[in-house]
């Protein structure tokens, strides 16, 4: 196990099974791992950072190394405050590698002492990506086994069309029933 401790930053929006076992698996190796997630004010999330936070910890909370925090500004200047000495981040495919690696030399450059570390998550989760998740529950598809089951509750309640509306098919037919009773 590698001694001290590695930030994993992202945006989790939501949090995928992709992201959970990049987690387990920097937890195995990392003494104390930090998963941050950005707060940045200039997207629109699907999620709050207080609903991504409360997600991810109740995820994580089997993983007595790893805490779940929430960041702003640059990536290195939050690890230097954490005095962490790796940024692990997850590489599915090819596609990833260029951005990935633009951010891992940026971030070299303002910070050389920090040294990114890429894993690979699970070959199964390999397609699976917080945006491809949101697009498919906005329109109603599913999402099950590739998000945890919270997330794709809370994906259903916020975003699947179906869903809003068989919500409020039952508040229709509860509030008829209320004003039967009621007359
Ligand atoms: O999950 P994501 O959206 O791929 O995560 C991207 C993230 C949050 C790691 C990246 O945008 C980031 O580090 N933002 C903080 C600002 C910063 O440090 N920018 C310079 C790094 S190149």
């Amino acid at each position: 196990m590698h001694k001290g401790i590695a930030l994993y930053p992202g945006s989790f929006d939501p949090p995928t099974n992709g992201h959970l076992d990049l987690i387990e698996r920097g937890a195995k190796i990392f003494e104390d791992l930090v998963v941050a997630i950005l707060r940045n004010s200039e997207k629109a999330p699907t999620f709050s950072v207080a609903e991504r936070l409360e997600m991810l910890r109740e995820l994580t909370a089997d993983l007595k190394n790893v805490r779940i925090d929430t960041f702003e500004g640059l990536t290195v200047e939050y690890a230097k405050s954490l005095d962490a000495t790796c940024i692990l981040r997850g590489i599915r495919a090819i596609s990833d590698y260029e951005y990935e690696l633009q951010m891992a030399l940026m971030n070299r450059k303002l910070e050389p002492g920090l040294e990114t570390v890429f894993m690979m998550p699970a070959d199964k989760y390999s397609y699976v990506s917080s945006r491809l998740v949101r697009e498919v529950a906005q329109a109603g598809g599913p999402v099950k086994g590739l998000v945890p089951e919270v997330v794709e509750q809370k994906l259903r309640q916020k975003l699947d069309p179906a869903y809003k509306m068989r919500d409020t098919r039952v508040l229709d037919s509860l509030t008829r029933r209320a004003k039967k009773r009621k007359a």
